[in-house]
């Protein structure tokens, strides 16, 4: 992904970095380091205490299938021969499989989705436009999930997938959009897809003109539900429907059957269109004031965002919408950042933005049924020094629905306090807390007005709940063992660093579990590392930058891998033991330039979906894939199909 260099997170909240640190000396983690180096991890890890304890705590269609090529010995349910380190660094114009594993390709960006559009293959010179790229698959294959038909199909079903972003070098060929009508093929790029998949005669393809084949952008209609709705700082002066979604990151999906996605990095998109947008870099942040008067600077508003130049550039005009030096749509990006429900049963329904569950940079929804059968959702705001989140539903879940209240409308949003003695609270942002009722500016204007103030501007009543700045949370998602298990995946803004401190700056991330009281649904909670990257990166383990993860119901956890590898690898897909951070896999290793994120399944277990991002960052020198190597053919973005050659599930 792309993301905020600069934290924006001023409020001097004791950061995790700190937590992390006293914990871990009152651990003594500096003998046990020293055991680990002069004996080898492997073999020392038997006698370390924070394994031993998390291990307890547990109380285009597919037209080509690649095959792996290259040795394993097995344990406890991951028996699968890795790639290797060598294999792995290999080529990186093309991935890399187990060979116990083989891969098809699946709705690379431009596949049509319905009959009669034409398929954009990667051609360097023409170009897909906003009318074919409305009804092809989008650019920056991210979160995503499989909804079997009839709930238990292992051949078809439907796949909603995120389109997170796609720079305009990539999709236009140029550094900037030169008019309105590129503009809008590049907002059309981003979004989701939902398409009907089928396995035909061994391989899964798109089901074009199926009925429940749609695209979602960032012109879709939408509409918002639960506190925030009917606020103001919803609303434009221009009076403009409530219109798409963007920046789609990694999702959920609820027991109810429906799809969430969620909007991170929207900020890039919003400029000024008065400036030269040739240069966008680290130019100041927007709005700095009380939420009422534009807290833009909490969210990262600038007048040359991430240089997508939707709203215009030097004086020329494009999009009113994204152009902040229009004062006619000055609300409009309190429009994103939601969590957005899309029911992908009904092609008709409009996505829904909940806004009960906060706007912050929203990663993901990992979510859970706890106590009482309510609906419990865990989020990271991935940015640097901010925070982890959880909603939990009033109710439950079935019952709620019953009674014509949705569940993701009514509820309590927390945001987390991590201490170190490895406890952690769960506080309640809530306009009822006086410490964010009583909330005054620097010249003594009220903060916040009323709830619906809270969540658009969560960031900053979350600041005064003195939450715990973390180190950019991206994936959350459940344990089988009840833990929740959240991708820490960097920060290297961290400046404190000694010798029992290894992780300022912690460049390459690490994986954090936690366990909440009262079966989710609890304010307190307990917290354990299972791996700090930086740990692997001697042996055939290794990884950096984890972000997304999944944890199949046998324990296998899923990592996938976004940012600078070690020792020549690309962006991965790893297989772990939940349990035992020694027992770590290589899946699959990407191309050139890449990210590895979004993972969805069959019932059965026997299909597995990833990504690859980005791949070549669009630069058709550094890969083609999946094209075959020619040099000139533009890499595209596309799902990546994986079973195993004995039929086994995807892990084993
Ligand atoms: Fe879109 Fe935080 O990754
Ligand atoms: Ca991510
Ligand atoms: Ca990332």
């Amino acid at each position: 992904m792309l993301h905020d260099e600069r934290p924006s997170n001023r409020s001097g909240n004791r950061p995790f970095q700190d937590v992390l640190k006293a914990s871990l000396s009152r651990r003594n983690l500096m003998k046990r380091s020293a055991i680990l180096s002069a004996t080898g991890f492997v073999s020392a890890v038997a006698g370390n205490g924070l394994v031993a304890e998390t291990a307890s705590a547990q109380s285009s269609r597919a037209r080509r299938r690649y095959s792996g090529a290259g040795t394993a010995s097995g344990s406890a349910g991951i028996n699968f021969t890795p790639v290797s380190l060598a294999q792995g660094s290999s080529d990186s114009r093309v991935p890399h499989i187990s060979p116990d594993y083989q891969y098809d390709v699946l709705i690379p960006w431009g596949t049509p989705i319905e009959s009669g559009v034409p398929e954009y293959a990667g051609d360097p010179i023409n170009r897909t436009n906003s009318v074919d790229q409305a009804k092809q698959i989008g650019i920056g294959h991210d979160g995503m999930h499989f909804f079997p038909e009839g709930g238990v199909s292992n051949t078809k079903g439907i796949l909603c997938i995120n389109h997170e972003f796609g720079r305009t070098p990539h999709v236009l060929g140029k550094a900037l959009p030169e008019s309105l009508e590129e503009v809008t093929t590049m907002e059309h790029a981003h979004g989701v897809s939902c398409v009907e998949i089928e396995k035909v005669n061994g391989t899964w393809q798109v089901n074009v003109d199926s009925p429940v084949n749609r695209r979602i952008h960032v012109n879709t209609p939408v509409e918002f539900s639960g506190p925030a709705a009917g606020s103001d700082l919803l609303q434009n002066p221009a009076g403009n429907e409530f219109l798409g979604t963007v920046n789609n990151c990694a999702n959920g999906y609820t027991p109810w059957g429906t799809y969430l996605t969620c909007e991170e990095n929207f900020n890039g998109y919003f400029n000024n269109a008065e400036v030269d947008q040739s240069n966008p870099g680290d130019d100041p942040a927007l709005g700095e004031g009380s939420p009422l008067t534009g807290a833009d600077s909490r969210y990262g508003v600038t007048a040359t965002g991430f240089g997508y130049a939707w709203g215009g550039n030097n004086g020329t005009k494009w999009d009113p919408r994204f152009d902040t030096s229009n004062p006619d749509y000055v609300n409009e990006r309190n429009r994103f950042g939601w969590v957005v429900e899309i029911d992908p049963s009904d092609p008709d329904a409009k996505p829904m933005k909940r806004t009960a569950m906060g706007r912050f940079k929203h990663e993901g929804v990992g979510m859970v049924v706890g106590k009482s059968g309510r609906a419990v959702g865990y989020m990271g705001d991935d940015q640097r020094f901010d925070y982890c989140y959880k909603f939990v539903s009033e109710g439950n879940w079935r019952s709620m629905l019953a009674r014509g209240k949705h569940p993701l409308d009514y509820g309590k949003l927390y945001v987390a306090k991590f201490n170190d003695d490895n406890t952690g609270v769960w506080m309640e942002v809530t306009y009822s807390n006086p410490v964010i009722r009583d909330a005054v500016d620097e010249n003594g204007q009220t903060l916040f007005r009323n709830q619906a103030d809270v969540l658009c501007f969560c960031r900053v009543a979350a600041d005064l709940l003195g939450a715990t700045p973390m180190d950019r949370p991206e994936w959350v998602v459940p344990a089988p063992s009840g833990e929740m298990v959240w991708a820490l995946t960097n920060n290297s803004r961290r400046t404190e660093a000694d010798a029992v401190n290894k992780l300022a700056p912690n460049a390459d991330g690490y994986i954090l579990k936690t366990r909440d009281s009262d079966n989710y649904t609890g304010t307190t909670f307990t917290w354990e590392h299972y791996i700090f990257a930086e740990e692997t990166h001697n042996d055939e383990r290794s990884f950096s930058d984890p972000d997304g993860l999944w944890v199949d119901p046998d324990g296998r956890l899923f990592i996938e891998t976004d940012g600078g590898q070690k020792n020549g690898l690309q962006d991965q897909c790893l297989v772990a033991d939940v349990n035992d951070p020694t027992n770590i896999r290589r899946l699959f290793v990407g191309v050139s330039g890449d990210e590895i994120t979004g993972v969805a399944h069959t019932p059965d277990r026997k299909t597995l979906f990833i990504n690859t991002q980005h791949p070549g960052n669009g630069d058709p020198s550094a890969t083609n894939f999946p094209a075959p190597t020619d040099g000139v053919t533009i890499p595209r973005d596309c799902t990546i199909v994986i079973t195993k050659k004995d039929g086994g599930i995807v892990g084993s």
